[in-house]
């Protein structure tokens, strides 16, 4: 089974992955994506690389598509199409808003993810793929690195049933779009 956890840029997916690596099989997407060469240019204004997705859901489907359980980590995790789970990881913006800056980022490009998480950006690409009943959200934004750890497996040891919780549809930031119309 082949487990994608994704989230908005800066949200916490490797800090969160580092903890499941001692239980689990965990992929760095991005690391892969570099190493195999799926780069196929670069974002100018994001300053980001562009993955040829095809390909890189290829290698990943060959590669571990036979494990009983691996997580693949990476903000577009979400978008390979042999994942069989996704996992979100959620922020309330302005928490995001402190992640983002701890990570140096400019004020652009944290404008940008913190609108993308508001927008529920991945959860919309992740529902036009996958079935909701295969989609998990988790709010990270009081929890510890090691608590979300233990949620995701609390979620793998529940087999992906039973875990209503992190249903989606729980988590909503339209307040912070609103809050500046007030
Ligand atoms: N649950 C948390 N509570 C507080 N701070 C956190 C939490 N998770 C991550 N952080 C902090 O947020 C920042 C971003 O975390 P991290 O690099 O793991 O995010 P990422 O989702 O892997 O980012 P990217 O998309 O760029 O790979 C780091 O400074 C990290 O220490
Ligand atoms: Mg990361």
């Amino acid at each position: 089974m082949i487990v994608a956890l994704t989230g908005t840029p800066g949200i916490g997916k490797t800090s969160v992955s580092k903890i499941l690596e001692k239980n689990f099989y965990v992929i760095d997407l991005n690391k892969i994506a570099t190493d195999k060469n799926f780069i196929i240019g670069i974002d100018k204004d994001r300053n980001s690389k562009i993955v040829d997705i095809e390909k890189l859901n290829d290698f990943i489907n060959k590669s571990y598509n036979k494990m009983e359980l691996v997580f693949v980590e990476g903000h577009i995790s979400h978008l390979l199409k042999s994942v069989d789970k996704v996992i979100i990881l959620r922020c309330n913006p302005n928490e995001l808003r402190k992640r983002l800056s701890k990570k140096g980022w400019k004020k652009e490009k944290i404008k940008e993810n913190i609108e993308a998480e508001i927008l529920d950006i991945i959860l919309c690409e992740t529902v036009e793929i996958l079935s909701n009943k295969n989609i998990f959200e988790i709010d990270t934004t009081k929890k510890s690195i090691m608590d979300i750890a233990l949620i995701i497996k609390e979620i793998v040891q529940s087999d992906f049933c039973n875990v209503k919780s992190y249903n989606i549809g729980n988590i909503d930031w339209s307040e912070e779009i609103l809050k500046k119309f007030k």
